[in-house]
C-alpha cells in the first residue's frame, strides 16, 4: 500500500477520507462508478463570485462567504486536472462559476483545456461580460455558451438579478452569434415573476436561432428560502408555452446534460429544453461529475460530501494519485438526488455559485 493521500477538512463540505490508492487498481481505466454511469463531462468551477445576485441563487447585498483566493483552484490545478480528466475519458468541460467571466484568465483556460485533450469545452454564463470575450474565447476554441435570461423586461430582469443589464447581456449574446459560438439560454421559471412571460421567450430565442430551456426551482442555496409559489413544475410550464410545442413529453436529450427538449409543433422548428431537476430523477443517467471552484470534485450538486483535489496536489498528490481520487468519490455516488433531505438542502451555506450548478 502506498501512503494515505491528504484529504484536509474543508469548512464548507463533508469531506470524505479517501483510502490510500490500492496496487491492484488501474487508475487510468475509463472513469465508470458502481452503477456502470460513465463519466464523460465535467463542470469546473472557477470562482463563486458573482457580477448579479439572481434572487434563487445569492443572498441578498451579496453577502456571500468567499474565502481567501488561495483557497480557488489556481488556473495551472485545473488545467492538471483537466489532463487528468482527459487521459480517464471525459471529453467535455463546462466552465462554470458564480459567474466565470469574473475570474480574469478564463479565455486562455479554454485554450489550455484544448491542449490538454478535452475535445469541447463550453460555458455557462450570465453574459454581463460576453460581448467583451466573446470573440477571443471563440479563437481560443469555445464552442457554445449557455446564458441565464429569467425576463426580456430590463426592469424584471434587474430586479430577478439585483442590478443585472439585460441590454448588457443582449449584446453578449449577440456578440457570441457573431463570432460563431452556438447559444443555449436558461430561464429559472419562477410563480408570480416571470410565469407570463415564458412563450414570449420561446418566441424571442426562435427567432433568433437560440435554444430556450426552462429550469424547475431548485430548493438549494437561496431557492430554498423561496416561498413555495415561486415553484412551477415542468408541467405548469409547458402549459404555458401552449401550442408553442409540440405534443410529446421530450424524451430526446441532447445526450450531455440533464436537459429534455420538447420539439416544436408540425410545420415550425425549434426545440425548447425542460431541466425537470426536482419533479424528474434524471440520476439513472447522469454522466456528470462537478469540480467545486475550491476543488473538491462533487459526486452530486444534491451531495455534501466531496474530495479535496486541490489539498492532495498542494501536499504532492501525483497524477495516478488524481486518477484515483476521482475514482474514488465517484464510485462513493449515491443512488438519486437528495434535494429532499433537509441535510442536502441546508448545504451549510453552499449555493449554487461554489459548485458551479
Ligand atoms: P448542456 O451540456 O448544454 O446540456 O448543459 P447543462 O444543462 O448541463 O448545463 P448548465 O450549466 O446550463 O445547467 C443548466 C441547469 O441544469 C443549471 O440549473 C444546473 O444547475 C442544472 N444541472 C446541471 N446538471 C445537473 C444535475 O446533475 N442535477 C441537477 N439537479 N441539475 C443539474
Ligand atoms: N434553481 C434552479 N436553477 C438555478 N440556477 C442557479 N440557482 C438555481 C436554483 N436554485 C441556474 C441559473 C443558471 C444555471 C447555471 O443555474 O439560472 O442558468
Ligand atoms: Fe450569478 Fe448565475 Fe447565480 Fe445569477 S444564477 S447570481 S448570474 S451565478
Amino acid at each position: 500500500m502506498r501512503r494515505a493521500l491528504p484529504i484536509v477538512a474543508s469548512r464548507r463540505a463533508r469531506p470524505l477520507d479517501a483510502p490510500p490508492r490500492p496496487d491492484d487498481v488501474d487508475p487510468w481505466g475509463p472513469l465508470v462508478d458502481t452503477r456502470g454511469r460513465r463519466y464523460v463531462y465535467a463542470r469546473l468551477s472557477v470562482t463563486d463570485r458573482c457580477d448579479m445576485a439572481c434572487v434563487y441563487c445569492m443572498p441578498r447585498g451579496g453577502e456571500v462567504e468567499h474565502g481567501e483566493r488561495a483557497e480557488l483552484l489556481a488556473m495551472e490545478e485545473s488545467v492538471r486536472l483537466a489532463g487528468v480528466l482527459a487521459r480517464i475519458g471525459v471529453r467535455r468541460v463546462r466552465i462554470t462559476g458564480g459567474e466565470p467571466l469574473v475570474r480574469r484568465g478564463v479565455v486562455e483556460l479554454v485554450a489550455r483545456l484544448r491542449e490538454a485533450g478535452i475535445a469541447e469545452v463550453v460555458l455557462t454564463t450570465n453574459a454581463s461580460l460576453l460581448a467583451r470575450h466573446a470573440e477571443a474565447l471563440a479563437e481560443a476554441g469555445l464552442s457554445c455558451v449557455n446564458v441565464s435570461i429569467d425576463s426580456l423586461d430590463p426592469a424584471r430582469f434587474g430586479a430577478i438579478t439585483r442590478g443585472g443589464s439585460l441590454a448588457d447581456v443582449l449584446a453578449g449574446i449577440d456578440a457570441a452569434q457573431r463570432a460563431g459560438i452556438a447559444v443555449k439560454t436558461n430561464t429559472v421559471a419562477l410563480g408570480g415573476v416571470n410565469d407570463d412571460e415564458l412563450g414570449a421567450i420561446v418566441d424571442w430565442a426562435r427567432a433568433r436561432g437560440i435554444t430556450p430551456r426552462f429550469i424547475e426551482l431548485m430548493p438549494i442555496g437561496e431557492g430554498a428560502r423561496l416561498p413555495s409559489e415561486r415553484f412551477m413544475s415542468a408541467s405548469q410550464i409547458v402549459e404555458s408555452l401552449g401550442a408553442r410545442v409540440g405534443p410529446g413529453r421530450g424524451e430526446s436529450t441532447s445526450g450531455a446534460g440533464p436537459a429534455r427538449y420538447l420539439d416544436a409543433p408540425e410545420g415550425s422548428t425549434g426545440r425548447v429544453g425542460l431541466i425537470t431537476a426536482v419533479s424528474d430523477d434524471f440520476c439513472d443517467d447522469c454522466n456528470r461529475l462537478r469540480v467545486t471552484a475550491h476543488g473538491e470534485v462533487r459526486a452530486c450538486l444534491a451531495d455534501r460530501a466531496s474530495v479535496s483535489l486541490r489539498d492532495a496536489m498542494r501536499s504532492g498528490a501525483s497524477d495516478e494519485d488524481l486518477a484515483w481520487l476521482f475514482r474514488w468519490a465517484l464510485g462513493a455516488k449515491g443512488e438519486g438526488h437528495r434535494f429532499t433531505d433537509e441535510d442536502a438542502r441546508e448545504h451549510e451555506g453552499v449555493g449554487m455559485s461554489l459548485i458551479g450548478g
